[in-house]
């Protein structure tokens, strides 16, 4: 069309440039971004900054135990000269500081006995709670036994339970000699082999699928 007769056209009937088509659809040429997608991103954006700023503390708060270890605490309890590996003596220390009179636990401690295939500068610490509800278990000389009051539980010399209701061996403590002293360490419970595990609570078995139906407590994961 001549520019002279297109000058007289109206402007709905001028014919118009017919412009690219951008691609995609709903972009202007050049754009690699829309409007509408930049704002989804951001919407998203915010509120995946939002859902972290709830979760991760909680998850952190839930997990972190699970890393924390606690510092392991030893102390001593005699000299190598006031145990012998025939009869157990009863010592009295604390186990968890900062709580008084009920962070103190008692244990019977002997030097290892070669009669049991122990090495004698070893020394066992066997731990007066009972492997069934917790109560304070005593060492009977002439029995040579461990007797619960509680539910009739009793356990042979080595701490192994020969009968009542409890399901695993005594609890141990960790021992090492530093300069003829005997110090006792972390508390650990055994299996019906002896075999070290973490420590469990009372009523926990310590073999078999039962072993897996209770979480650790962090505070007693790995074992030593
Ligand atoms: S608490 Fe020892 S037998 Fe029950």
């Amino acid at each position: 069309m001549p520019d002279s007769q297109e000058k007289n056209l109206s402007a709905e009937d001028r014919p118009r440039t017919k412009l690219p088509e951008a691609e995609p659809r709903g972009y202007f040429e050049g754009e690699s971004l829309t409007r509408r997608k930049v704002f989804v991103v951001a919407s998203q954006a915010l509120g995946g900054i939002a859902g972290a700023a709830v979760v991760l503390p909680a998850i952190g708060f839930a997990l972190a135990p699970v890393f924390e270890r606690g510092k392991e605490r030893w102390e001593a309890v005699g000299t190598t000269k006031d145990f012998v590996p025939d009869t157990y003596k009863q010592v009295v220390f604390t186990e968890t500081l900062g709580i008084g009179e009920v962070g103190k636990t008692t244990a019977y401690v002997r030097q290892g006995s070669e009669k049991y295939g122990e090495d004698p500068t070893e020394y066992i610490a066997i731990s007066s709670r009972c492997a069934h509800l917790g109560c304070p278990v005593r060492f009977v000389q002439a029995a040579e036994n461990f007797i619960c009051p509680c539910h009739g539980g009793v356990y042979d010399f080595i701490g192994k339970r020969i009968g009542g209701p409890p399901v695993r061996p005594l609890d141990r403590f960790q021992t090492r000699v530093t300069e003829n002293h005997i110090e006792l360490g972390p508390r650990y419970s055994v299996t019906n082999q002896l075999k070290a595990v973490r420590t469990r609570d009372p009523g926990e078995f310590t073999g078999g699928i039962w072993e897996y139906l209770y979480p650790p407590r962090p505070s007693t994961f790995p074992p030593p």
